[in-house]
Parts: structure tokens; sequence; C-alpha cells
């Protein structure tokens, strides 16, 4: 089963429709169950589906093989800190992206450890850390009528654990996974998801990437 820590907001809710469209048994966390159980009844009714359950965030990385955060990078230290013992021997995907704002525009904040996720794997010491899919939208995960356009890159420095979510990854149409290599160059993909809402403000667009010559 995969679940979303903080999974009621657009990044998490998107993922778990795409995940579940697919075949997978999704699990969308809170900090209120209530909250969790209206969103997950909602999209089952919306698409005709039964499987994405719903819990607070305890119940659902209890319940889980594999956890995405999809929470702010601001909530992140906190809500791991207070899971480390249950996310042992887990897989957890960061999806965040450490974000100020200067007028408005988005720009990476020099965070201790570099990288959110690197942050991640340093309070879950006992879980495997991998870094996927930052730089794509929430709102194009959300138009399931749409296959996904771009790549993904995917760090993280267990091996085992980036070649199953980057397989899992790839079971939703018509996204491209790329092995992004070890856990600290999560950095790049970071630094890379600041520029491209950048780019979303000045184009007025939803702007992804794709790389070349692979
Ligand atoms: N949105 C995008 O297009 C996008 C794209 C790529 C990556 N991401 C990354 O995905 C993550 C989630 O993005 P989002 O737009 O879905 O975020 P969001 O709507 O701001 O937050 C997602 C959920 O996090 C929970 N949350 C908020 N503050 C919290 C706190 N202090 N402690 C614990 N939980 C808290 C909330 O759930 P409850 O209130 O139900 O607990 C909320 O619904 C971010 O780190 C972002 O960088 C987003």
């Amino acid at each position: 089963m995969i679940g979303f820590l903080g999974g009621t907001g657009p990044e998490g809710r998107g993922l778990a429709i795409r995940f579940a469209l697919s075949g997978e048994n999704t699990i969308i966390g809170s900090r209120d169950n209530s909250r969790a159980d209206e969103i997950a009844r909602k999209m089952c009714d919306q698409y005709g589906i039964d499987n994405i359950g719903s819990g607070n965030n305890l119940e659902v990385a209890e319940q889980a093989e594999i956890l995405f955060i999809t929470v702010p990078y601001s909530a992140q230290r906190e809500l791991l800190a207070s899971l480390r013992n249950v996310l042992k021997y887990k897989i957890v995907v960061n999806t965040t992206v450490p974000l100020g704002f200067h007028d408005g525009m988005p720009y990476i904040l020099d965070i201790e450890d570099v990288s959110a996720s690197v942050e991640a794997q340093i309070l879950l010491p006992d879980s495997q850390v991998v870094s996927a899919l930052q730089t794509v939208s929430a709102r194009d995960l959300a138009k399931v009528e749409e296959n996904m356009i771009g790549d993904v890159i995917v760090c993280s420095d267990s091996e085992d654990a980036k070649m199953e979510i980057m397989h899992k990854i790839d079971s939703i149409p018509d996204f491209r996974t790329l092995d992004g290599g070890r856990l600290a160059n999560s950095r790049y993909v970071e630094s890379i998801t600041a520029m491209l809402l950048n780019l979303n403000s000045k184009y007025k667009t939803r702007s992804g990437i794709r790389i070349t010559g692979i």
C-alpha cells in the first residue's frame, strides 16, 4: 500500500489518484481523520474506485509500506521526527522543496543539510529515503484524462528502494523516470523546481522537465 503523509493537499491528492488509477492500493493521511476521510470518499465516488483509503498521518504511516511526504517543507521536520519509529525500514519518498518567496517569486532556501531529501534521510536514519516528483505539477496530476508529460528524476542512496519507486512511477502513463544517482543529487532537482515555478509565473503556464540525449 502507498500512503501520503499530508495527502489532503493538491500534490498528495494528485499522486494518490494517479497511483490508484494505475491499480495501487493507496491511503491519504492528514492531521485530521475526518478531512482525509471526506477527501478519499469524494475521490473514490468521482472516479468509481475503492482503492483510496484514509486515516491520520500516524495510521497511514503504520499501514503503508511506501510513504510519500506531501506536506510543505516547513512541516517536514516536525512530521518526520514524530513518525521516525513507525517509518523504520520503510521506503519514504520525498516530494518537498525548500522554497522561500521574494516579491511573490519562489527561490530555494539555504538550508543546513542543503537538500530537503537529505534532511529527511538524517531525520529518518532507519528508512530508505527516495527523492522524486518535485518537478511535477499537482494540477497536471489532477487532470487524469491527460497522460503525464515529462521526466521524473529519482535519487536515493538505496539502489533497491530507488528501483522500486522508479518502477511504481513508470506505471503512471506516460511518465519516464530517470536514475538521478545518490540522494545528495536531489539538491539539483529541488533547485530546478524553483526555476520552473519562476517560469510558470513569467509564461503563465505549468512547465516540467524533459531530458534530451537519453
Ligand atoms: N503543488 C504542487 O504542484 C507541487 C509540485 C511538486 C512538489 N510539491 C511539493 O509537495 C508538497 C505538498 O504540496 P501541496 O501543494 O500539496 O501543499 P499544501 O497544500 O500546502 O499542503 C499539503 C498538506 O500538508 C498538510 N500540512 C500543512 N501544514 C502542515 C503542518 N504544519 N504540519 C503537518 N501537516 C501539514 C495539510 O494537510 P492536513 O491539514 O490535512 O493535515 C495539507 O493539506 C510540498 O512540499 C511541495 O513542495 C508540490
